[in-house]
């Protein structure tokens, strides 16, 4: 199975950026962490990091065109607006896991409401870079559902 994990905005700020919300480990480690998990679960996993929502979107139709079974996206703060990656996610019509280091919802009004998640098919938050592996793990559980 090949995953594409995307990190939106600030993401590579981790280890740095507002360690009591975020954690303490580096997006190197993070990355790391996400392929070994990937890798026991006989998943083949790419992550991209970009600030940029067009760099994110055209990541996005590259995960469709060269084949990737799914999408593994933290979207950053353009969870809270961007239409423009709603829309991706929509069009690669590959099933996509958003994914979120914090519990949103415990934080400010702004972070409550995803625009991306209705063009995913489930949202994880809450469980630092755990949920990464929760996410390819869902991912993975669908994809065998639909094959059936
Ligand atoms: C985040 C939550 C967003 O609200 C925020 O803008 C981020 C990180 C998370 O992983 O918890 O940049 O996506």
């Amino acid at each position: 199975m090949k995953i594409m994990v995307i990190n939106g905005p600030n993401m590579n700020m981790l280890g740095i950026r507002e360690k009591n919300v975020y954690g303490t480990a580096g997006y190197d480690q993070v990355c790391a962490y996400i392929k070994e998990q990937g890798a026991l679960r006989g998943c083949q996993v790419e992550c991209f990091q970009s600030n940029s929502e067009g760099a994110i979107i055209d990541q996005i139709h590259r995960a469709c065109f060269e084949g990737y079974d799914g999408i593994v996206i933290n979207p950053g703060a353009y969870t809270h607006y961007s239409y423009a990656i709603h829309d991706a996610i929509k069009a690669s019509q590959l099933p996509a896991v958003e994914i979120h280091l914090s519990n949103v919802h415990a934080r400010e009004e702004f972070r409550h409401r995803s625009v991306t998640a209705p063009a995913c098919i489930g949202q994880l938050c809450g469980f630092g870079a755990y949920g990464y592996v929760l996410a390819m793990e869902a991912l993975c559980a669908h994809l065998k559902e639909k094959e059936q």
